[in-house]
């Protein structure tokens, strides 16, 4: 992602500090099928925000967490993304090919080698998780859990599947429906990377952990119902990935289901809601305030 202006301190610390660890663990990983590792580097080390990544490192931060506690969860929840993603574009899903500015993993690659890939980043994730030897187990334990939730049928994978059912049919969902959607395709994973970061952190305050839960998950609706805007009012080449697909394709978004200016009106809500979830909390929360006004605020 070209750095701007809106890319806050925080954000640029995460992606200097994640790809090298993302490049390392994608070297580390066995290398009998090098077509196969070929195709997980390529989904992961060319372009990305790495928000995710950026949410973990600074909730871990921001309850005190050396960032290296954190590492392992920053990769993961990086390598769950990249392969949501590549599934994503997929000529049976999307059906996109562009993806960070880039031939989607299917075009440079070949459907089941994308496939493929994707499921060996997802296997990936849970191995990085599992053997980060300078957590405690139970720690780790936690992770995983956490991870799993949010990448399957009660995360991005139930809201993916829901995105499909609706894709082109004549069955507009409701609000409260589409919501749900949001929350799960997107919004899960978001909002796990935010608690994980507080779990390596070791962070147990029940207030505290309720406040960032309703942070997260302002953060996380917010992030997608931008993404639906940008898809209808971003410039031509800016998103890294076609513009204008998801009214080709009959998506239910914000936009399609409430109007531009509601789905406007909307992120702007979920953006003061986030902001005072935050108030309570009497630690320095500059960072994880930054993160939220990028979500928002974001061009691509
Ligand atoms: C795109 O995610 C897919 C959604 C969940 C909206 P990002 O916009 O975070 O994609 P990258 O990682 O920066 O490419
Ligand atoms: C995808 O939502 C969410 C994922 C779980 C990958 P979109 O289909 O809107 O994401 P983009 O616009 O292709 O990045
Ligand atoms: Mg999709
Ligand atoms: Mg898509
Ligand atoms: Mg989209």
């Amino acid at each position: 992602m070209p750095i701007t202006m809106l890319t806050p301190d925080c954000l640029r610390l995460a992606q200097e500090r994640v790809l090298p660890l993302l490049e390392r663990h994608l070297q580390e990983a066995p290398a009998a099928a090098s077509r196969l590792l070929s195709a997980m580097s390529y989904a992961n080390l060319e372009g990305g925000k790495r928000l995710r990544a950026a949410l973990v490192y600074t909730a871990a931060q921001t309850f005190d967490a050396p960032l290296d506690h954190a590492d392992a969860a920053a990769v993961a929840v990086e390598f769950v993304h990249a392969y949501s993603l590549i599934h994503d574009d997929l000529p049976a899903m999307d059906n996109s090919p562009l993806r960070r500015g880039l031939a989607s993993c299917h075009i440079a690659y070949d459907e089941a080698t994308a496939i493929l890939a994707g499921d060996a980043l997802q296997a990936l994730a849970f191995e990085v998780l599992a053997n980060d030897a300078q957590l405690p187990v139970a720690m780790r334990l936690n992770l995983v859990q956490r991870l799993a939730k949010a990448s399957g049928v009660h995360g991005m994978a139930g809201g993916q599947m829901i995105d499909l059912l609706y894709t082109g049919g004549s069955e507009k969902p409701s609000l409260t429906q589409l919501q749900q959607m949001h929350h799960l395709k997107t919004g899960a994973l978001l909002e796990a990377s935010i608690l994980m970061g507080c779990d390596c952190a070791g962070l147990t305050d029940a207030f505290a952990r309720e406040a960032i839960a309703t942070y997260g998950q302002a953060l996380g609706l917010a992030y997608q119902i931008q993404d639906d805007i940008l898809d209808v009012v971003s410039m031509e080449g800016n998103l890294g990935k076609p513009q204008g697909r998801d009214a080709e394709l009959n998506k239910m978004t914000y936009p399609a289901v409430v109007g531009l200016g509601k789905a406007c009106e909307m992120r702007e809500a979920l953006y003061q809601q986030g902001m005072a979830a935050l108030k309570p909390i009497a630690l320095d929360t500059t960072r994880l305030q930054d993160l939220l006004t990028f979500v928002v605020r974001r061009e691509n």
